[in-house]
C-alpha cells in the first residue's frame, strides 16, 4: 500500500452515466491484484473529507483504469478532472480475488460495474471461463468486448431485456448451469449489488461450490483504523466482525453471515 500522487491522463465518457478515468500511477498499477482497489481523495471537495473507493479495473504498465458511475458528488467531482491534474492515492487496498484454481472452471457474475473488479481475474486466470453480466438495461452492461478479447464467453441479462435475456443474471445463470454446464467443478467470482451476491452466493453454497465475493461495503478511512466498513463473517461456531477495506473486500461466500446483509 501506498500514498500516490497520480496523473489523470485520460478522461472518457462511455454510456449511461458511466465513465473510465486513466492514471498514469506507476507504483499502484505494478502492484495492483485482481480485486484490490483504490482510496481516492476527491479534488476540490473540501467539504467532504473522505476519500471514495474504486477498483481496479484495468493496470497496465505504469497506467490504472478506474470505471465508475456517475452517482453523488464524489464521482461528479471525479468526472470534473483535468487532464493533466494530480490525484491522492492510497493503493492498491485490501485482500482481492484469489487466482481461479486449474481444475475448477471459473465463472464470473457481475452486476452493473461489478465487472471492473473482475476484469483483472478474467485476465490473469489460467484457464478461460464464462461471465454473465447484469443490469437494469443496456447501459449497464460494460465493457464486454474487453472480456470476449481475453477469451472469455459473456452472456448479459437486463431487466428491462433491452440487451441479451431478459431478466436478473442470476436467472441467466440458473439456466447455464442446468443446460449447459460441464463436468468441471465451478467457480464463481462475484462482485455486484448485495441482492446479487447473496443469490450467486446460496446457489454455490447449496451444492458445496466456493464463490469468492467482493462486497461494496460503505467506507471511511479504506484501510483497517475506522471500522466503517464491518459486516459479520463465521469465525468457527461463533461470529466476529471484518472490515471490507481490510479482510475483504473479497470474502469466501461460505464464511460470510448472509442473513445480516441486506
Ligand atoms: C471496494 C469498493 C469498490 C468499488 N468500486 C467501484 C467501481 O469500480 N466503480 C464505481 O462506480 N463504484 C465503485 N464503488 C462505489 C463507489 O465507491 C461509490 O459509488 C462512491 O463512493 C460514491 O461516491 P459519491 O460521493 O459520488 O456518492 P455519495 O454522495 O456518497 O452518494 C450519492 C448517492 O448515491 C448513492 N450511492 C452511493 N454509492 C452508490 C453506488 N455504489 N451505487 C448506487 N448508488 C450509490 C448514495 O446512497 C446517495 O444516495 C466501490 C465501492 C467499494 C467499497
Ligand atoms: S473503512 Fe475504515 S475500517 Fe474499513
Amino acid at each position: 500500500m501506498q500514498l500516490e500522487q497520480a496523473i489523470v491522463i485520460s478522461q472518457q465518457p462511455i454510456q449511461g452515466g458511466y465513465s473510465l478515468l486513466h492514471l498514469r500511477s506507476p507504483g499502484i498499477a505494478s502492484q495492483v491484484r485482481p480485486g484490490q482497489f483504490v482510496h481516492i481523495k476527491i479534488p476540490r471537495l473540501e467539504e467532504c473529507v473522505l476519500r471514495r473507493p474504486f477498483s481496479v479495473f484495468r493496470a497496465d504498465g505504469d497506467t490504472l483504469t478506474i470505471l465508475y458511475k456517475h452517482v453523488g458528488r464524489g464521482t461528479r467531482g471525479l468526472k470534473d478532472t483535468k487532464l493533466g491534474e494530480t490525484l491522492s492515492l492510497i493503493g492498491p487496498l485490501g485482500h482481492g480475488f484469489p487466482s481461479p484454481q486449474k481444475d475448477c472452471f471459473p465463472i464470473l457474475v457481475a452486476g452493473g460495474y461489478g465487472m471492473a473488479a473482475l476484469y483483472l481475474v478474467a485476465k490473469q486466470s489460467p484457464v478461460k471461463g464464462i461471465a454473465f453480466f447484469g443490469g437494469r438495461s443496456a447501459q449497464d452492461i460494460l465493457c464486454v468486448p474487453d472480456f470476449e478479447a481475453l477469451g472469455w464467453t459473456v452472456r448479459v441479462a437486463t431487466e428491462d431485456g433491452s440487451l441479451g435475456q431478459q431478466g436478473l443474471v442470476t436467472a441467466l445463470l440458473d439456466d447455464w448451469l442446468e443446460r449447459e454446464r460441464t463436468n468441471e467443478t465451478p467457480e464463481f467470482f462475484v462482485c455486484g449489488p448485495s441482492g446479487m451476491l447473496k443469490a450467486v452466493a446460496s446457489r454455490a453454497i447449496a451444492r458445496a461450490w466456493t464463490a469468492w465475493t467482493s462486497v461494496d461495503n460503505n467506507m471511511g478511512c479504506g484501510v483497517g483504523a475506522c471500522l466503517t466498513c464491518v459486516l459479520k463473517v463465521k469465525s468457527g461456531e461463533d461470529w466476529t466482525w471484518a472490515r471490507a477495506c481490510k479482510e475483504g473486500p473479497v470474502f469466501n461466500a461460505a464464511d460470510i453471515l448472509w442473513e445480516e446483509i441486506e
